[in-house]
């Protein structure tokens, strides 16, 4: 199983995806809009092990996570939403759905600073709401009367990132020391202090260069 980016040639295998195991269903141009607004932000799961046999062949793309920043936070806080999440049967209970959410609210962090994540979900949906509560940590904040076309209602659901955020800055330092930053006593305020010293040595004309031009032999 690979577990990968969203390329805009993916799209009609995830409308066919999204039109098998779900009522909400979108126009092509709203899959296209999230794929070019937020381009690090949505992913499939692709069935590798299936033989490819042509090269007209496409993968089987087995789940997939559509999501988008909010363009216009009503909270004014930066934050990410689950447009759509969905696994084919044949491929349920296998952690697929566990890993694409995973790998969206990092990317939402990663890349927009995101503080939290958003969605919503039917209140009769069990599996969707022991994945999103119970494994991922999600918490109810409202229950919207009839947000769906049938008339059922939805839990209105958040989950703060700010785990992902912590891990990512300590991933960072870490990376920042690997790759030969101020390490050791350079690193310490003493090697600051060093380094402020070395800035103040004089410079140019301050190290008697004008006086060396004005003893040009020209003056002879
Ligand atoms: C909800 C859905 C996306 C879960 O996909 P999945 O890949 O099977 O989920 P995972 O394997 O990652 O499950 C992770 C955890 O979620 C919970 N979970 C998932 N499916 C469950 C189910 N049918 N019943 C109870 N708990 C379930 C479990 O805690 C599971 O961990 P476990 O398998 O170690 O017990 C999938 O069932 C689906 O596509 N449903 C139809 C579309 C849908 O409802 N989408 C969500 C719209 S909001």
């Amino acid at each position: 199983m690979d577990i990968r980016l969203l390329r805009s040639s993916d799209i009609p295998h995830v409308q066919h995806a999204n039109i098998t195991n779900l009522p909400e269903n979108y126009f092509m141009k709203y899959y296209l809009y999230h794929a070019l607004s937020w381009p690090q932000l949505s992913y499939v799961a692709v069935d590798i092990s299936r033989p490819q046999k042509s090269p007209y062949d496409y993968p089987r793309i087995v789940g997939y996570v559509l999501a988008k920043m909010d363009e216009d936070p009503p909270d004014g806080v930066q934050h990410g939403h689950i447009t759509s999440l969905s696994v084919m049967r044949t491929h349920r209970r296998l952690g697929i759905a566990e890993k694409l959410m995973r790998q969206s609210q990092r990317a939402m962090v990663e890349t927009f600073s995101a503080q939290y994540v958003s969605l919503h979900v039917r209140v009769s949906n069990n599996a969707a709401l022991r994945l999103y509560r119970d494994t991922l940590g999600f918490q109810n904040e409202s229950v919207e009367a009839k947000y769906y076309a049938d008339g059922e209602d939805a839990y209105s659901m958040k989950l703060n990132l700010s785990e992902i955020r912590e891990q990512t800055a300590e991933e960072d330092l870490l990376l920042e020391q690997d790759e030969g930053g101020p390490v050791g006593s350079l690193g310490s305020a003493e090697g600051v202090e060093e380094k402020e010293k070395k800035r103040k040595v004089k410079m140019g004309r301050g190290l008697g260069v004008g006086e060396l031009v004005e003893r040009n032999e020209s003056q002879k």
